[in-house]
Protein backbone atom coordinates (compact mmCIF):
# COMPACT_ATOMS: atom_id res chain seq x y z
CA UNK A 1 0.00 0.00 0.00
CA UNK A 2 1.15 3.52 -0.93
CA UNK A 3 1.91 5.85 2.06
CA UNK A 4 -0.17 9.22 2.14
CA UNK A 5 2.84 10.58 3.86
CA UNK A 6 5.55 12.33 1.36
CA UNK A 7 7.40 14.42 3.79
CA UNK A 8 9.94 13.08 6.06
CA UNK A 9 10.51 13.58 10.02
CA UNK A 10 12.96 12.37 11.91
CA UNK A 11 11.42 9.50 14.89
CA UNK A 12 12.12 11.83 17.84
CA UNK A 13 9.85 14.74 15.89
CA UNK A 14 6.60 15.60 17.12
CA UNK A 15 3.84 16.84 14.16
CA UNK A 16 0.63 17.71 16.33
CA UNK A 17 -2.56 17.53 14.34
CA UNK A 18 -3.93 19.08 11.79
CA UNK A 19 -1.24 19.87 10.11
CA UNK A 20 -0.74 20.47 6.92
CA UNK A 21 3.18 19.60 5.47
CA UNK A 22 3.96 19.28 1.91
CA UNK A 23 5.50 16.57 -0.44
CA UNK A 24 9.30 16.91 -0.05
CA UNK A 25 9.61 18.48 3.64
CA UNK A 26 12.07 17.01 6.28
CA UNK A 27 11.37 17.52 9.73
CA UNK A 28 14.70 16.90 11.76
CA UNK A 29 15.07 15.54 15.20
CA UNK A 30 13.19 16.89 18.22
CA UNK A 31 11.45 19.43 16.06
CA UNK A 32 7.75 20.18 17.26
CA UNK A 33 5.59 21.45 14.91
CA UNK A 34 2.49 22.34 16.69
CA UNK A 35 -1.39 22.09 15.60
CA UNK A 36 -2.73 23.45 12.39
CA UNK A 37 0.46 24.65 10.84
CA UNK A 38 0.92 24.98 7.13
CA UNK A 39 4.51 23.72 5.46
CA UNK A 40 5.03 24.34 1.93
CA UNK A 41 6.78 21.89 -0.09
CA UNK A 42 10.58 21.14 -0.12
CA UNK A 43 11.24 22.51 3.69
CA UNK A 44 13.97 22.21 5.52
CA UNK A 45 13.05 21.85 8.90
CA UNK A 46 16.60 21.43 11.15
CA UNK A 47 16.87 20.22 14.93
CA UNK A 48 15.35 21.28 18.12
CA UNK A 49 12.87 24.10 16.19
CA UNK A 50 9.74 24.43 17.40
CA UNK A 51 6.64 26.08 15.37
CA UNK A 52 3.97 27.15 16.88
CA UNK A 53 0.15 26.64 15.93
CA UNK A 54 -1.07 28.02 12.93
CA UNK A 55 2.32 29.23 11.42
CA UNK A 56 2.86 28.84 7.74
CA UNK A 57 5.57 28.29 5.95
CA UNK A 58 6.07 28.95 1.96
CA UNK A 59 7.83 26.45 -0.31
CA UNK A 60 11.45 25.75 -0.07
CA UNK A 61 12.10 27.62 3.37
CA UNK A 62 15.29 26.49 5.22
CA UNK A 63 14.97 26.37 8.65
CA UNK A 64 18.36 25.89 10.70
CA UNK A 65 18.90 24.67 14.22
CA UNK A 66 17.16 26.00 17.58
CA UNK A 67 14.91 28.51 15.74
CA UNK A 68 11.48 29.71 17.34
CA UNK A 69 8.67 30.63 14.97
CA UNK A 70 5.93 31.86 17.38
CA UNK A 71 2.05 32.25 16.43
CA UNK A 72 1.69 35.08 13.72
CA UNK A 73 4.42 34.57 11.94
CA UNK A 74 4.42 34.01 8.15
CA UNK A 75 7.46 33.25 5.61
CA UNK A 76 6.72 33.30 1.96
CA UNK A 77 9.04 31.02 -0.30
CA UNK A 78 12.39 30.49 -0.09
CA UNK A 79 13.03 32.07 3.25
CA UNK A 80 16.44 31.45 5.02
CA UNK A 81 16.48 31.66 8.97
CA UNK A 82 19.44 30.86 9.95
CA UNK A 83 20.38 28.85 13.34
CA UNK A 84 19.09 30.13 16.33
CA UNK A 85 17.12 33.50 15.41
CA UNK A 86 13.81 34.13 16.84
CA UNK A 87 10.49 35.53 16.13
CA UNK A 88 8.51 37.26 19.06
CA UNK A 89 4.37 37.99 19.02
CA UNK A 90 3.85 39.97 22.40
CA UNK A 91 5.33 43.09 22.97
CA UNK A 92 4.90 43.51 25.95
CA UNK A 93 4.86 40.14 27.68
CA UNK A 94 3.95 39.30 31.31
CA UNK A 95 3.93 36.07 32.82
CA UNK A 96 0.44 36.68 34.89
CA UNK A 97 -1.43 38.25 31.69
CA UNK A 98 -2.43 36.49 29.12
CA UNK A 99 -2.21 37.90 25.76
CA UNK A 100 -2.99 35.28 23.13
CA UNK A 101 -5.79 37.19 21.58
CA UNK A 102 -2.90 39.71 20.78
CA UNK A 103 -0.48 38.08 18.89
CA UNK A 104 1.19 40.70 16.05
CA UNK A 105 1.87 39.56 13.31
CA UNK A 106 5.25 39.11 11.00
CA UNK A 107 5.27 38.38 7.56
CA UNK A 108 8.99 37.60 5.91
CA UNK A 109 8.58 37.78 2.11
CA UNK A 110 9.85 35.94 -0.09
CA UNK A 111 13.70 35.01 -0.42
CA UNK A 112 13.93 36.69 2.36
CA UNK A 113 17.49 35.54 5.10
CA UNK A 114 17.63 36.04 8.49
CA UNK A 115 21.26 35.77 9.93
CA UNK A 116 22.08 33.34 13.08
CA UNK A 117 21.11 34.46 16.34
CA UNK A 118 18.74 37.64 14.97
CA UNK A 119 15.57 38.41 16.96
CA UNK A 120 12.36 39.68 14.67
CA UNK A 121 10.61 42.41 17.52
CA UNK A 122 7.12 41.31 16.66
CA UNK A 123 4.62 42.96 14.21
CA UNK A 124 7.52 44.50 11.84
CA UNK A 125 7.68 43.08 8.08
CA UNK A 126 11.16 41.77 7.06
CA UNK A 127 10.52 42.53 2.89
CA UNK A 128 11.14 40.17 0.12
CA UNK A 129 15.21 39.06 -0.50
CA UNK A 130 15.94 41.62 2.56
CA UNK A 131 19.06 40.38 4.54
CA UNK A 132 19.40 40.50 8.28
CA UNK A 133 22.56 40.22 9.16
CA UNK A 134 24.04 37.96 12.03
CA UNK A 135 22.86 39.05 15.83
CA UNK A 136 20.75 41.64 14.57
CA UNK A 137 17.54 43.10 16.68
CA UNK A 138 15.08 43.86 13.94
CA UNK A 139 12.47 46.93 15.44
CA UNK A 140 11.09 48.16 12.26
CA UNK A 141 9.81 47.04 9.07
CA UNK A 142 12.77 46.08 6.92
CA UNK A 143 12.18 47.04 3.01
CA UNK A 144 12.35 44.57 0.20
CA UNK A 145 16.14 43.96 -0.76
CA UNK A 146 17.67 45.82 2.40
CA UNK A 147 20.16 45.01 4.33
CA UNK A 148 20.40 45.45 8.09
CA UNK A 149 22.74 44.69 11.04
CA UNK A 150 23.11 45.15 14.40
CA UNK A 151 21.22 46.15 17.39
CA UNK A 152 18.78 48.11 16.76
CA UNK A 153 19.02 47.11 13.12
CA UNK A 154 20.04 50.05 10.57
CA UNK A 155 20.35 49.42 7.05
CA UNK A 156 24.10 49.60 5.64
CA UNK A 157 22.93 48.69 1.76
CA UNK A 158 20.84 46.58 -0.82
CA UNK A 159 21.43 42.79 -1.93
CA UNK A 160 19.97 41.35 -4.86
CA UNK A 161 17.97 37.97 -5.18
CA UNK A 162 21.50 35.89 -5.12
CA UNK A 163 22.56 37.98 -1.79
CA UNK A 164 25.06 39.62 -2.97
CA UNK A 165 25.79 43.58 -2.26
CA UNK A 166 24.08 45.70 -5.05
CA UNK A 167 26.13 48.55 -5.25
CA UNK A 168 24.21 52.10 -7.48
CA UNK A 169 25.24 53.50 -10.06
CA UNK A 170 24.94 57.13 -11.09
CA UNK A 171 21.52 56.53 -12.78
CA UNK A 172 20.40 54.66 -9.93
CA UNK A 173 21.34 51.09 -11.71
CA UNK A 174 23.02 47.83 -10.16
CA UNK A 175 24.42 44.62 -11.75
CA UNK A 176 24.15 41.83 -9.41
CA UNK A 177 28.15 40.56 -9.71
CA UNK A 178 26.91 36.89 -10.04
CA UNK A 179 23.55 36.30 -12.06
CA UNK A 180 24.30 39.62 -13.90
CA UNK A 181 20.30 40.67 -13.03
CA UNK A 182 19.76 44.21 -12.80
CA UNK A 183 18.47 46.50 -10.25
CA UNK A 184 16.98 50.10 -9.91
CA UNK A 185 17.05 52.52 -7.28
CA UNK A 186 14.65 54.85 -7.27
CA UNK A 187 13.27 56.71 -4.04
CA UNK A 188 14.35 54.44 -2.00
CA UNK A 189 12.87 51.60 -3.37
CA UNK A 190 14.69 48.85 -5.36
CA UNK A 191 13.07 46.76 -8.30
CA UNK A 192 14.73 44.49 -10.16
CA UNK A 193 14.53 45.17 -13.91
CA UNK A 194 16.14 42.40 -15.97
C1 LIG B 1 25.45 41.12 7.15
C2 LIG B 1 26.46 40.41 6.30
C3 LIG B 1 25.78 39.70 5.11
C4 LIG B 1 27.40 41.51 5.78
O1 LIG B 1 28.39 40.94 4.99
P1 LIG B 1 29.29 41.92 4.07
O2 LIG B 1 28.46 42.60 3.05
O3 LIG B 1 30.42 41.07 3.59
O4 LIG B 1 29.74 43.04 5.08
P2 LIG B 1 31.20 43.40 5.63
O5 LIG B 1 31.82 42.19 6.29
O6 LIG B 1 31.94 44.09 4.53
O7 LIG B 1 30.84 44.43 6.77
C5 LIG B 1 30.42 45.76 6.51
C6 LIG B 1 30.28 46.46 7.84
O8 LIG B 1 29.16 45.89 8.54
C7 LIG B 1 29.59 45.33 9.79
N1 LIG B 1 28.85 44.08 9.95
C8 LIG B 1 28.83 43.02 9.11
N2 LIG B 1 28.02 42.08 9.59
C9 LIG B 1 27.53 42.53 10.74
C10 LIG B 1 26.63 42.01 11.67
N3 LIG B 1 26.08 40.80 11.48
N4 LIG B 1 26.31 42.76 12.74
C11 LIG B 1 26.86 43.99 12.91
N5 LIG B 1 27.70 44.55 12.05
C12 LIG B 1 28.03 43.82 10.98
C13 LIG B 1 31.09 45.10 9.64
O9 LIG B 1 31.71 45.09 10.90
C14 LIG B 1 31.47 46.26 8.78
O10 LIG B 1 31.54 47.42 9.58
P3 LIG B 1 32.59 48.62 9.28
O11 LIG B 1 32.23 49.15 7.91
O12 LIG B 1 32.37 49.57 10.39
O13 LIG B 1 33.93 47.95 9.29
C15 LIG B 1 27.24 39.33 7.12
O14 LIG B 1 28.20 39.94 7.95
C16 LIG B 1 26.32 38.49 7.98
O15 LIG B 1 25.96 38.81 9.13
N6 LIG B 1 25.92 37.32 7.41
C17 LIG B 1 25.02 36.38 8.05
C18 LIG B 1 25.76 35.08 8.34
C19 LIG B 1 24.83 34.09 8.93
O16 LIG B 1 24.19 34.32 9.93
N7 LIG B 1 24.71 32.92 8.31
C20 LIG B 1 23.78 31.91 8.79
C21 LIG B 1 23.99 30.63 8.06
S1 LIG B 1 25.29 29.71 8.78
Amino acid sequence: MLSKVKYKAHETAVIDAGCEIGDGTSIWHFSHIMTNCKIGEQCNIGQNVVISPEVILGKNVKVQNNVSIYTGVTCEDDVFLGPSMVFTNVINPRSAINRRDQYAKTKVGIGASIGANATIVCGHDIGKYAFIGAGAVVTKTVPDFALVVGNPAKQIGWVGEYGHRLEFDENGVAVCIESKQEYKLENLIVKRIK
